[in-house]
This record gives structure tokens, sequence and C-alpha cells, in this order.
């Protein structure tokens, strides 16, 4: 076996996976004011961005030669209905029109998250209704609200797509929102605009720097009413099935590293555009390494997303998007 191991350009010759910036996107958190650039503590190198600032950011993906950016927004109100969720001049819909009037990001594809949690006062991905007379404050005495949810989830893609979004990425894991999505987007003449549905998304730990940088932990309780266990791989084909029956154009899968079994069962099982999501804590964890001298970064980055792609995803969304670029080259 060590014969095709012996030279860079042997080993590069029988390499069956391969890295491409282009297959990677980067998240950005786009925040108000103006020349906002402030490091999120939890994630060292990712900053909530004024939509100034955002636009830099986006010039040096593009010349990067990423393929993509994936938008989340931290509004300036919160209500218990996400009203800046879906409003014409919310923070992420500003944002897209900003990078879109500029010419040299047409290379980018401009992913926009849906998901409402960023925007409710109590933080949960959809409308919470009170059960009998308990408070709050009692873990029990409270639903999220599927059906109710499913308009305002489809009220923001299609203000999203209205402001310029290539593709919309509902989060949120509310049964049926991809049809609904579907129809509120044909209904909008935004039939040109796909879905990239985060079909299989688990109720993970590792989310937790995402929540510092997108100030969206939920006030009480916890999602795993709407995310899935992460003891379940039958269970994420089963919402993968129905995803793409409703419409899905494209899954994510997510978190990445923890659950790269259910990402290699989704690609043997479905044909459609995969991508993986490399989540917050995946990221941090690495960094924290990293700070301590534990593990040398350009080599456990690539060896990361690596192991993502050959687990069979097409593309990653990734912390490290514009790192990998750079070490690729
Ligand atoms: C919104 C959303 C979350 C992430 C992506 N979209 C947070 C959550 O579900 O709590 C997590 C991304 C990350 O950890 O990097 N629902």
């Amino acid at each position: 076996m060590r014969r095709l191991r012996r030279t860079p350009a042997l080993r590069s010759l029988v390499r069956e996976t391969h890295l491409h910036p282009c297959a990677l996107v980067y998240p950005l958190f786009l925040c108000p004011g103006e020349g906002v650039r402030k490091e999120v503590a939890s994630m060292p190198g990712v900053f909530n961005l004024s939509i100034d600032e955002a636009v830099k950011e986006a010039e040096s993906c593009a010349a990067l030669g990423l393929g993509g950016l994936l938008l989340f927004g931290l509004p300036a109100e919160k209500d218990d209905l996400a009203t800046s969720a879906y409003a014409a001049n919310g923070i992420v819909q500003q944002g897209l029109r900003a990078l879109k009037s500029s010419r040299s990001l047409d290379g980018l594809v401009l992913i926009a998250d849906v998901c409402l949690c960023e925007y409710t006062s109590h933080g949960h991905c959809g409308i919470v209704s009170k059960d009998g007379a308990r408070g709050l404050d009692d873990k029990d005495s409270y639903t999220i609200e599927n059906d109710a949810t499913l308009p305002l989830l489809a009220s923001t893609a299609v203000s999203l797509a209205q402001a310029g979004a290539d593709i919309v990425a509902p989060s949120d894991m509310m049964d049926g929102r991809v049809e609904a999505i579907r129809a509120a987007l044909d209904a909008a003449s935004c039939q040109n605009t796909p879905i990239l549905s985060y079909a299989s998304k688990f109720a993970s730990a590792f989310y937790g720097p995402f929540r510092e940088a997108a100030g969206s932990a939920p006030q009480f309780g916890d999602r795993r009413s709407y995310q899935m266990d992460g003891a379940n791989l039958r269970e994420a084909m089963r919402e993968i099935d129905q995803d793409i029956a409703e419409g899905a154009d494209m899954i994510l899968m997510k978190p990445a590293m923890p659950y790269l079994d259910v990402i290699r069962a989704a690609r043997e099982r479905y044909d459609v555009p995969l991508g993986a999501y490399q989540v917050s804590g995946e990221y941090s964890m690495l960094q924290a390494a990293f700070q301590r001298g534990w593990l040398s970064p350009d080599r456990a980055i690539l060896e990361s997303l690596t192991s993502i792609r050959r687990a069979g995803a097409d593309f990653i969304v990734t912390y490290f998007a514009k790192d990998a670029a750079r070490v690729l080259g």
C-alpha cells in the first residue's frame, strides 16, 4: 500500500475526496448600526457585523472563491410574533439588498436562514402558547404551536426572497413548513427561489455558542419538542422524506461531526444536493484547542472538513470557510 503514499504528487493523484472553496458556505451574523464588528466571545474569529462591515466581509469571501454566505440577523426589536423576521426592512432583508447591489459579490450564493428564534422575545423557533393558568416559568406549561407558526415562516421566506435571497433555508423544524413556504413563494412570484431545508436537525448541545452569536437562546425550556433526538437515525430519514415530498430542493444535515453516520445514510438514500453544517460548538471546541496549542489549526480544519465531505456532503456550512480557503490556496 505504501508505494502510492511516497510523494505528495502520488498522494494527490489517488486522493478520493476533495475540498474546494466553492463548496464552502460562510455564516454571517448581521446586526444594526454602522462600523460594528463585535467578536463573539465563545467563537474567536466570528463577529456580529453591521451591514457596511458585512459587505466588506463578503468581498473577502468572494475573493477567496467561497461558494456562498448563510445570513442570520440580530434584530433591534423582538416580540412574541417575531415581527422583525418578516418585516420588509428587517435586518437580513436590508443586508440582502446591500449585498445584492454589489457586482463584485455576484459569485456568492446568498442563503437566508428562515427561523423565528432570533426574532422572538422568548427565543423559541415558533409561536408559544401557555397551557392553562400556570406561568411560562413552569417548564411543562407551554406549547410551541406548529400550525400557527407556519404562516409566519412562510412570510419570512417570501420577504427574504423578495429582498434578494438566492436560496431560503428553513431551520425551525416545524412540520409542514417546506410545503407552506413553497406555496407562499410560488404565490408571490418567487417560483425560482429554491428551498434548502434543514431536514435533519438534531437538538444539540453543540449549538451553544451560536445562541450567543445570534442572541437566540430560549428564555425557558429547550428545543427538544421540535428538534430531533440525537439517538434517532431512522427518524432523520423520515424527516428528509417528508421535506423532499413537500418540495425541498436541497437538504442540510446538522450538526456534522457528531452525526457523520446520519450524513452517510442520507447520501446513500437521497439524490438531492446535500449539505452539512459544521456548527458553532464544533468550531469552538477546535478553536479552544488551537488557542492552547493542542492541535495544529490548518491540518485539523482540513481533516474535519474532509471527514464531512467523505461522509457524503456536497457542500459544507462552516465558520472555518475562509481559513480553509486560505489553506487550500
Ligand atoms: C436557528 C438556528 C440555530 C442554528 C442554525 N439555525 C440554532 C438553534 O437551533 O438553536 C445553529 C447553528 C450553529 O450552532 O452554528 N434555529
